[in-house]
């Protein structure tokens, strides 16, 4: 194991909202399930509570490490807004050990939780501004948590236009929510799949092809956060930067493997930042050039 480096470090580790956990970030506390609802052959979505009656206190964008004894800890994103504070969800995809011991657990069962852990989105820097976000797959986990916050405090925002794609209709994270943003006029929802089933009624290719029916933005207003797989990334950057949106304006969420989560092991090391204290939230103009990042 490596010790905490030393040079360079994008952040200040991040400002924790008084919590009862924020001098336990090294020791699971024990949350309840208290709901589990299926969202596809894949994910779940976990509510839980601290058996302690505290409150998580995140930041959108923020990730906590999950654990089960005797099985292991992984990174999960926190995909409910802190504006909806009595509970925390978590949407949880099986594809290894411990989440698909996770998704084995019933309601009131009870989990380990660290966190918050990372920094997320600068809400604050996104009052006033227009806002596109560009979600593929599984990012829109993430992401569902800055939706939320935003459609919550929505007077401090300018337009909300909301990007998102997946490969097929049944992975289509969020379908509940898709519907009551759909008919929402607090936000343009556009939604794609790569491909489509017999049933699908919707858009149909991969993500950048919404952009052509985007009004037009403001540059300077506008504020872009895109959280996909790196091939997503790559190809919506080229759009964004097309319609010239400062790349101080565009914020995207980093997945690596971690250990940790709290800067101590080097495990998520991209070129020069730990993803987990640094990130998982970054600038484009911090990542440019670090092909490790965003490759
Ligand atoms: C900041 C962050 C946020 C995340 N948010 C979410 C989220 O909201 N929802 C979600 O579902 N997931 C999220 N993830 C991903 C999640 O952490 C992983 O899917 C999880 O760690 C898998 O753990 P596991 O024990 O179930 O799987 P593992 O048993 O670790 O296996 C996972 C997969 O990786 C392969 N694998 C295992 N070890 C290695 C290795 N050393 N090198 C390469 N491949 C390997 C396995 O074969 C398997 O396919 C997030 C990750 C990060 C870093
Ligand atoms: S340093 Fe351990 S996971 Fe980042």
């Amino acid at each position: 194991m490596s010790g905490r480096r030393s040079s360079t470090i994008l952040h200040e580790p991040p400002p924790r909202a008084s919590s009862a956990h924020e001098s336990s970030l090294y020791i699971p506390q024990p949350a309840r399930i208290i709901r589990i609802t299926p969202l596809t052959e894949m994910e779940k979505l976990f509510e839980l509570g601290f058996l302690d009656g505290s409150r998580l206190n995140q930041q959108p964008g923020q990730f906590v490490q999950v654990s089960m004894l005797g099985v292991g800890e992984c990174p999960i994103s926190i995909c409910s807004s802190p504006t909806r504070p009595d509970t925390f969800e978590l949407c949880i995809r099986r594809v290894g050990s411990v989440t698909n011991r996770l998704h084995e657990l019933q309601e009131k069962d009870t989990i380990g939780i660290r966190g918050p852990l990372g920094h997320g989105f600068d809400t604050h820097e996104m009052h006033g501004k227009d806002i596109l976000m560009i979600a593929g797959g599984l990012g829109m986990a993430p992401l569902r948590s800055l939706i939320q916050y935003i459609l919550d405090e929505r007077p401090r925002f300018g337009q909300f236009h909301l990007l998102y794609g997946a490969r097929e209709p049944k992975e289509l994270l969020f379908k509940d929510d898709l519907l009551r943003w759909r008919e929402s006029k607090d936000v343009n929802l556009a939604i794609t799949v790569d491909r489509p089933d017999p049933q699908w009624r919707g858009k149909v290719g991969v993500v950048t092809t919404l952009f052509k029916d985007l009004s037009k933005l403001n540059p300077d207003q506008t504020v872009v956060v895109i959280v996909g797989p790196p091939v997503m990334f790559k190809f919506v950057v080229i759009e964004v930067l097309a319609r010239r949106i400062p790349q101080g304006n565009i914020y995207c969420s980093l997945e690596r493997r971690m250990k940790c989560g709290v800067g101590k092991c080097g495990h998520c090391q991209a070129n020069h930042v730990y993803v987990c204290i640094d990130g998982p939230v970054f600038k484009y103009g911090q990542l440019k050039g670090m092909r490790e990042a965003v490759e």
